[in-house]
């Protein structure tokens, strides 16, 4: 058994190595390249990462894992291939997409995260399913690449991408790693704690990433973990910002993260309905659990200020309804 997991991780790494020849090399993948340099990604930094391309052909893998003594339980047991429906048929489960390769903390590919060149292309992204060597939710993405400046910086950054975490890597922001997609795991969380004693997270910021901050939180309440949040401009991410506005602009949103309890009570102003009583009394009753959880400190009052303002009621019957606060730690 133990032979067989070493004999697939083998054969991932190698692929690996192949689909960053056939991206750097190939005629075929000269879409690719472009469209990596029009994101604004860097050869330098696409190298480090071992980003790559598959062929669009359905036994490029196949032949050279062959040519290299391996087995189809071999290809299928590393979530390489795949079968057709019925029939016997084996071919590769990755053609023409970019291939970002899956690391765990040792930086031994596991598996893979494919995109579609084309926007067009469904899904757009293909992941390596889970298998008995790739669980997704257990890992976060460039753990291996971040892990020595996440524990010099004391900070670890949390985007959702991959192309998120190589454009803030190439902004200079190497302590940054990805959950890749939506949901934080109590695993991810546990990672995270290993990593550094601080979270920013930095998802992106639409309905989708802001809600999955709010679970993050979630899940990592009563761990030994600070988070603080990485406002970014609505509809966007860290690696469109980085492209758009350029490496300081987003070094700069980093720098200013605010506690997570600010972005929480900003999250309900913002979303809640301030135009009438019973929406009021629904945002205090959203808050009570958050504010119960605020020690006294010119935080906690700066946001019960903060809220009386926005639902235009007094600062002490806003401190009241809030309900009282943790004890100081
Ligand atoms: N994801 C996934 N499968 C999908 C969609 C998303 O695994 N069908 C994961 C990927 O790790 C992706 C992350 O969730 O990087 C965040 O998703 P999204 O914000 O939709 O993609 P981006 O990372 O912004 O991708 P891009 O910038 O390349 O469009
Ligand atoms: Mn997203
Ligand atoms: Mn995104
Ligand atoms: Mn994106
Ligand atoms: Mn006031």
């Amino acid at each position: 058994r133990r032979k067989h997991r070493e004999r697939l991780l083998e054969l991932l790494e190698r692929t690996a190595a192949f689909y960053v020849r056939f991206l750097w090399e190939s005629t075929e993948a000269a879409p690719a390249r472009q469209y990596l340099v029009d994101r604004g990604l860097d050869e330098a930094i696409l190298r480090e990462f071992r980003v790559g391309y598959s062929p669009s052909a359905w036994d490029k893998v196949l032949m050279a894992s062959r040519k290299g003594g391996f087995s189809n339980r071999d290809l299928y047991d590393a979530g390489l291939a795949q079968k057709a429906k019925g029939e016997g048929r084996i071919y590769d489960r990755f053609r023409g997409r970019i291939m970002f390769p899956l690391a765990d903390i040792r930086g031994r590919v596991l598996g893979f995260g494919a995109r579609a060149l084309r926007d067009n292309q469904q899904p757009k992204y293909l992941n390596t399913s889970e298998n008995d060597i790739f669980h997704k939710g257990r890992q976060l993405f460039a753990a291996d690449l971040a892990r020595a400046h996440a524990a010099r910086a004391g900070e670890v950054i949390v985007a959702e991408g991959y192309t998120d975490v190589i454009a803030l890597h190439q902004a200079g922001l190497r302590n940054t790693v990805a959950t890749m997609g939506t949901a934080m795991t109590p695993e991810q969380v546990g990672e995270l704690t290993r990593l550094a004693p601080r979270a920013l997270l930095a998802l992106d910021a639409d309905a989708a990433g802001q809600e999955a901050m709010i679970r993050a939180a979630k899940v990592a309440r009563g761990k030994k973990l600070e988070l603080r949040v990485v406002e970014l401009p609505p509809g966007r991410d860290p690696a469109d910002l980085a492209a758009e506005a350029g490496a300081a602009e987003i070094r700069r949103l980093v720098e200013a993260s605010v506690p997570f309890v600010k972005f929480r009570v900003q999250r309900a102003l913002a979303t809640g309905d301030l135009a009438t009583a019973e929406g009021k009394d629904a945002v205090l009753g959203e808050l009570r659990p958050v504010f119960a959880e605020i020690p006294a400190s010119v935080l906690r009052e700066e946001l019960v200020s903060d809220v009386a303002d926005r639902l235009d009621i007094a600062e002490t019957l806003a401190a009241q309804l809030l309900g009282r606060g943790g004890t100081a730690p």
